[in-house]
């Protein structure tokens, strides 16, 4: 699918009106957030009025994301969506429209699942009588997922009376959660043209968490009896039930199309490659100075956390990273781990003077921040403000000895230091050095014994001792401006580091490299993550735009390892000149990956689906 032979998006663009249906709009949950939101900015000035949203809605998360029009307002629109609210509210429906305040403000219609309680009995034996689908008793998502389903059902059909005979309606569904109103819709035959899109196969995820061999297994599975053995079989008939009943099926990379065909029984028409909304600065070297200025407060974080024990000089260190969802297995944790202990050999056996921090950024149950990290954290804060007090006291002293001076040499500057500030300068760093290691961990997990990223290191024996040259992070929480030990967003902190490492084993798409890569970071990626299967066969000479992608296909853990650790250590031994000219690279490239050039696969896909009965 060279994006190079794609016709300019707007030629393609249908005569309809398009409905993109997702979970996650104004409620963030996953990666489908990113595609949604990321895409606006390409999809409304193209699609304009056409376009509308749809999501269930949360009142926690709607709050701060969305806006409802006012009535008065409402009441004077006169475009089948604003018609169907007004209809839908006259007939008793909790159903809010207005604008998603994110880039591109798009259109949104939020129905509360909550309201179709009272009926869910009926709901689920129609899905049981008519599709086959499967409902338990206590599961409060399928609730919502089931409830939500039937009113988005009830809002689409709305729509597409109030159209009947005039434009053309399109309704694109992402993920099971919201395919399952398709079905029906197929049943009664509502004049309606539906896409449906899968991020992954629900079956595959687990099958992948939990199969070494999975690839080698996935022709052979037995869909049914293994959705029962993992306890999902509901979610999995209707995700079988959405990409059989659609007009057009879709995923999101080549690696997912296999699992649709040995998982779900149809083969995709269609793959939409994931892109993001690549927002260039003016000046080129403005992301460069951001480097600059977040790896500052990366620097901030090291010193708290190491100096105190001992020191590494800041200028030779390097800050790697890897972030996501807990799947040690999954997102390659276990391999990067891996590749760390056999760069910490290769670099100590080599003599290199370079220091590597790596961070993995994730969530797990914690009880708390570990109050010594937090500690030290504060009297280094107070080490610092000695300072300033300090260097403003010789400041003032030395601007007065300066004037009066009559021999015009430098005097002795320790001696414009009051005792006060000396005693406290000596004491606060007393207090604050120590013999203890730099913990690996910045929190008390709940269940520190059973951890996997710490029984390796304790393993491998890579728990931060002063001549390791690979030093290790991982904070089980998401970075955010909030968190007392980063205090910056996640996007900041990504551009304080020098490298992403995200070399998964399974990844229907994966965000995080892209995420580096549109910032002008540098990623390591694998050709079992979509992105990475796209970058190899869509990107001329990927490496040289920092997309570095290691093979994972028919190569054993050590092999894969192996080619990792080469990954990393030719990048440790690049000057600083070679690695900003490799961030202007990778920045100049980031628009490979902008909706502006991917949207035209969904357009394609509306196409086809127009042509579809
Ligand atoms: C950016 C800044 C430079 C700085 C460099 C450090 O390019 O504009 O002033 O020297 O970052 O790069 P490094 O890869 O060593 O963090
Ligand atoms: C799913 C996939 C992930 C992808 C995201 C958006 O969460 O697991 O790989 O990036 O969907 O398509």
């Amino acid at each position: 699918m060279p994006t190079s032979l794609a016709p300019a998006p707007d030629a393609l663009l249908p005569d309809a009106l398009l409905i993109e249906v997702a979970w996650e709009v104004c409620n963030q949950v996953g990666g489908i957030y990113t595609v949604i939101r990321s895409k606006v900015p390409a999809t409304v000035p193209a699609w304009g009025e056409r376009y509308c949203l749809l999501g269930p809605y949360f009142a926690h998360m709607a709050q701060g994301e969305f806006e409802n029009y006012e009535d008065h307002h409402l009441d004077l629109m006169d475009d089948p969506y604003a018609v169907a609210v007004r209809q839908l509210r006259a007939a008793g429906y909790d159903i809010c429209f207005g604008t998603w305040l994110v880039t591109g403000r798009p259109r949104v219609v939020l129905i509360n699942p909550f309201q179709a309680y009272g009926r869910l009995g009926q709901i689920k034996a129609d899905l049981w009588e008519r599709h086959g689908i499967p409902m338990p008793d206590n599961d409060d998502l399928l609730h919502q997922v089931v409830a939500f389903g039937e009113l988005s059902r009830i809002f689409i059909q709305t729509v597409a009376a109030i159209q009947a005979g005039k434009q053309r309606l399109l309704v694109h569904f992402h993920e099971w959660m919201t395919g399952v109103a398709i079905p029906e819709l197929r049943r009664e035959r509502t004049p309606a043209h539906l896409v449906f899109t899968t991020h992954a196969t629900l079956l595959g995820r687990y099958l992948a968490m939990n199969d070494p061999d999975f690839y080698d297994h996935l022709m052979r599975v037995d869909w049914l009896a293994e959705s029962r053995h993992f306890n999902i079989e509901p979610a999995v008939t209707m995700e079988r039930a959405a990409a059989h009943g659609s007009h057009v099926f879709t995923t999101v990379s080549e690696l997912t199309v296999r699992e649709c065909i040995y998982l779900l029984d149809r083969m995709p028409d269609a793959v939409l490659p994931n892109g993001l909304n690549i927002e260039r600065f003016v000046a080129g070297h403005e992301f460069q100075n951001l480097h600059q200025l977040y790896k500052a407060k990366i620097n901030e974080f090291v010193m708290a956390h190491f100096f105190h024990s001992y020191s590494f000089e800041l200028d030779k260190t390097l800050y790697f990273f890897t972030s996501g969802r807990y799947e040690y297995h999954n997102k390659g944790f276990d391999l990067t781990l891996e590749a760390l202990a056999r760069l910490n050999y290769r670099l100590q056996q080599g003599g290199v003077d370079v220091q590597v921090v790596m961070f993995f950024i994730t969530k797990r149950p914690f009880t708390s921040i570990n109050p010594q990290v937090l500690e030290r954290r504060a009297v280094l804060e107070e080490v610092r403000q000695t300072c300033r007090a300090i260097e403003e006291q010789v400041g003032e002293r030395l601007f007065y000895a300066a004037a009066a001076s009559s021999d015009h040499r430098l005097p002795e500057l320790g001696s414009m230091v009051d005792d006060y500030w000396k005693l406290r300068y000596r004491r606060t760093l007393q207090s604050w050095k120590s013999n203890a290691l730099p913990p690996v961990i910045t929190h008390n997990l709940v269940d520190d014994q059973n951890d996997d990223i710490l029984n390796y290191l304790r393993r491998a024996n890579l728990l931060n001792y002063q001549h390791d040259r690979v030093k290790i992070v991982y904070h089980p929480d998401f970075v955010s401006t909030t968190s007392p030990l980063f205090g910056m967003e996640y996007g900041q902190f990504v551009r304080g580091t020098h490298l992403g490492v995200f070399p998964s084993y399974y990844e229907p798409w994966g965000y995080t490299p892209l995420e580096c890569v549109a910032r002008g970071v540098p990623a390591v990626t694998s050709d079992l993550s979509g992105f990475g299967d796209y970058a190899l066969q869509n990107v001329p000479d990927p490496e040289q735009k920092g997309i570095f992608v290691v093979h994972r296909q028919e190569r054993t853990f050590d092999e894969s390892a192996e080619e990792l650790t080469e990954m990393l250590w030719q990048f440790v031994l690049l000057s600083r000149r070679d690695r900003i000219q490799q961030r202007n690279n990778v920045e100049s490239h980031a628009d490979l990956f902008d909706w502006k050039n991917l949207r035209v696969y969904y357009d394609r896909a509306y196409a086809l689906a127009l042509e579809r009965q």
